[in-house]
């Protein structure tokens, strides 16, 4: 992992979709600071301003030599470019991380890329980098986003209230927790608490789909 701050490629099939995880590659840039410029995929990603060519060149290059970082691309089988992108941060933490996932082309929307997607991150942190936990964070009023999270055994651990001004109004941030079931026993000695039990369920399936679904290509 030391020199592949962008994750290796692999394959998801499943849900409809043959979705390439991959890193990213020079000819990904005009879609992407385009796509990612667009204020209805970027209102909810925390920033505000528009992206140009040269920066997303310039993230490319910081993040495959970024150490404390995975990221993929996301690209449909079929297509010449990459629709979105995934990954995991905060890794020097030794046994959790803070995951993130955008879809900037919207035609994408909808058809479950951002489920299918997190089976294959989730499957990563959870078998490859032994992750005990992962965190991720979703504005309130961004639905689909936090349901996602959700299909894959993500729980809702906390609220940030009216953290953000999203079209002129405050929006909560909620924070989501994966716990991974290989270690359950090491995190909860005395037993599963009753109310994560469901989403470590669900976590549970997710891997079993994660070993189903994926290829290395
Ligand atoms: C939010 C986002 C990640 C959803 O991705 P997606 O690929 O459309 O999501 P999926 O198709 O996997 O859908 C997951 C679930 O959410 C539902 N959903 C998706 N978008 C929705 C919306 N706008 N409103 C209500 N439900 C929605 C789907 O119907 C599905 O639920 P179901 O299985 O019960 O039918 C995507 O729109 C996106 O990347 N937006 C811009 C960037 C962003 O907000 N990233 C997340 C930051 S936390």
């Amino acid at each position: 992992m030391e020199d592949k701050m962008f994750g290796c490629t692999f394959k998801i099939v499943g849900n409809n979709l043959s979705l390439i995880l991959r890193p990213a590659l020079d000819s990904d840039v005009p879609k992407m600071a385009k796509d990612l410029s667009d204020w209805e995929v970027r209102k909810y990603l925390g920033f505000v301003e528009g992206l140009t060519e040269n920066g997303e060149r310039e993230w490319i290059k910081k993040t495959a030599e970024d150490k404390s970082c995975i990221t993929w691309l996301i690209q449909p089988e079929g297509i010449t470019e990459a629709i979105g992108s995934t990954g995991l941060h905060r890794l020097n933490d030794a046994h959790s991380c803070i995951s993130g996932l955008a879809i900037w082309d919207k035609n994408w929307w909808r058809k479950g890329v951002a489920y299918t997607s997190h089976i294959g991150r989730t499957w990563f942190a959870a078998k490859q980098m032994e992750k005990y936990t992962i965190t991720s964070f979703v504005f309130s009023p961004n639905i689909g986003s936090w349901k996602a999270l959700e299909k894959v055994g993500y729980t809702r651990t906390g609220i940030e209230p009216v953290s953000k001004v999203v079209n002129g109004a405050f929006v909560d941030k909620y924070i989501y927790t994966w716990i991974n079931p290989l270690y359950t026993s090491i995190l909860f000695p005395n037993g599963i608490p009753e109310e994560y039990a469901p989403s470590i369920k669900k976590a549970k399936e997710t891997l079993e789909l994660g070993d189903a679904y994926i290829k290395y290509i």
